[in-house]
């Protein structure tokens, strides 16, 4: 038996066949649009993202050499959708985790001193990143789909949710602990929808997605909603929990890096809630259908292979993400520029939602090249920043990190992030390590598998880069831009 793995992450759908030995046998993808409708706003269209789900699936599907038993899925966690109950109709767009549109209802509520019992609650803190605030702010400013949402007509989810009830025909409307737990409606300690919260941020319960393990029975595809499949679903997390799940990160201290649009630090804490004064946040990896809970600690950097996607489709000074290194080798080093990638504020550590980009240091001699470098150097100081307050306030060694994502390919930014972290940077044979942990996920609930260990023996190592000296001037100097560019909007 083979596993269908859907990744619907921030800028594309990915759709992998994965089989037994935990090889891919195919894949396929899809872009779908992003909409800034506003300075600091991001919004996607859930019809675009389901028929980016649908061709993803179906090139997949038709490349594959076995039909897959069942289905996981993944996705881009916090994105607020709504839909209809009935016709699974999306009366608004999303809004998208990177959307800074809430800063002023969380300064609001920070004014109000909530932010302390938020914190002890959920996890995580009073930021435009999680759905919280996104909902409070829909029903605030769009009356006409929030009606919906009060009368018990339109419902509310994450995109696992929202893929899930598109897929089941609206048979199903589901979400699991770890994409509950980034919405700032969950309790970590209840294990479950907070009423307390729930009010504060204003959201009927009932209107809320039913949370269900993370692997098991979740729900069975309709063929006619879904390319005449009929399969379980039997496997969902949010992408960076399914990323730490692919990386086999299942032991406490183990830490993974996924490079995406963003890139995410995860730790597993094991069965412990450990808490961050920091600027880590505290959230559910993953439970088992018994009931048992991992956590994780994690470090949320917003914008790393964004800002590689800015200098491609923004300035035009690459033709692909790829390019990014060629251009990146052709010079020492980025003569002095740095820059912060702070495109939609800046997540941890430093929690700044006013903060935008900056780019300091750049004189007559400063070509295209020193600022393609400079933006590899930002990813591997970005993630420098998170691990040095997982090792120090946190008190967590990081004796390896594991690295993963698209930007993983990058032999220079891997072993710029050795030299910064000044320990080793291993990168798996399978890089698509999120779709991956879907599998993984799936493939447990369908019995495809049945232990970690069987799972563990499938991770092979691609590369491991050892750091050479590091670079404390360099890292210096970044964090001191850092400063230049926090409060700025
Ligand atoms: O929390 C946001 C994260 O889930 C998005 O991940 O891979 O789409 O950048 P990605």
């Amino acid at each position: 038996m083979s596993v269908l793995a859907i990744d619907a992450g921030t800028t594309g759908v990915t759709a992998l066949v994965v089989s037994g030995d935990g090889r891919i046998e195919s894949r396929g993808y899809r872009e779908f649009a992003q909409h800034f409708p506003r300075p600091g706003w991001v919004e996607h269209v859930p019809e675009e993202i389901w028929q980016a789900t649908l061709a993803a699936c179906r090139e997949a599907l038709d490349a594959a050499s076995s039909a897959p038993g069942c289905v996981g899925i993944t996705n881009q966690r916090e994105t607020a959708v709504l839909w209809d109950r009935a016709s699974l109709a999306a009366p608004r767009p999303a809004i998208v985790w990177q959307d800074r549109r809430t800063s002023g209802v969380c300064s609001r509520l920070r004014e109000e001193g909530h932010e302390p019992r938020v914190a002890e609650l959920t996890g995580l803190r009073l930021d435009p990143y999680f759905t919280g605030t996104k909902l409070t702010w829909l029903a605030e400013h769009d009356p006409r789909a929030w009606a919906g949402v009060t009368s018990g007509s339109t419902v509310l989810g994450t995109v696992d949710s929202y893929l899930i009830a598109r897929m089941t025909g609206g048979a199903r409307h589901v979400t699991d602990p770890s994409n509950a737990s980034r919405t700032l409606l969950y309790s970590l300690e209840e294990r479950g929808w907070s009423e307390e919260l729930c009010a504060l941020f204003g959201v009927p319960m009932t209107a809320l997605p039913e949370i269900v393990p993370n692997f098991g029975e979740i729900g069975r595809t309709d063929p006619a909603a879904f390319l005449g499949l009929d399969l379980p679903v039997s496997g969902v997390a949010g992408d960076q929990q399914a990323a730490l799940f692919g990386q086999t990160c299942f032991e406490p201290g183990d830490v993974k890096c996924t490079y995406g649009t963003g890139s995410f630090v995860l730790i597993n804490t094991g069965s412990e809630i450990v808490r961050s004064e920091a600027g880590l946040l505290t959230t559910v990896a993953w439970q088992t259908p018994s009931g048992e809970i991992t956590y994780a600690l994690e470090g949320a950097i917003f914008v790393t292979g964004a800002a590689v996607q800015w200098l491609r489709d923004g300035l035009g000074l690459i033709n692909t993400a790829a390019e990014s290194e060629a251009v990146a080798r052709t010079v020492p080093d980025s003569g002095g520029v740095v820059f912060v990638p702070a495109l939609t504020g800046l997540g941890a550590p430093h929690w700044d939602a006013d903060a935008r980009g900056a780019i300091l240091g750049i004189t007559r001699g400063t070509g295209r090249a020193h600022l393609v470098r400079a933006t590899l150097e930002a990813i591997a100081f970005e993630v420098r920043d998170v691990v040095e307050v997982m090792t120090g306030a946190a008190g967590l060694p990081v004796p390896v990190l594991k690295a993963d994502g698209g930007a993983s390919a990058n032999d220079l930014l891997m072993s710029m992030q050795a030299d910064q972290l000044g320990v080793p940077v291993e990168r798996p044979v399978v890089q698509e390590t999120t779709a991956l942990g879907a599998a993984f996920l799936a493939g447990l609930g369908a019995g495809l598998w049945s232990s970690a260990d069987e799972l563990r023996k499938t991770w092979r190592l691609d590369r491991r880069f050892e750091p050479g000296g590091r670079d404390d001037d360099s890292y210096a100097r970044w964090r001191k831009a850092v400063t230049r560019a926090s409060a700025w909007a």
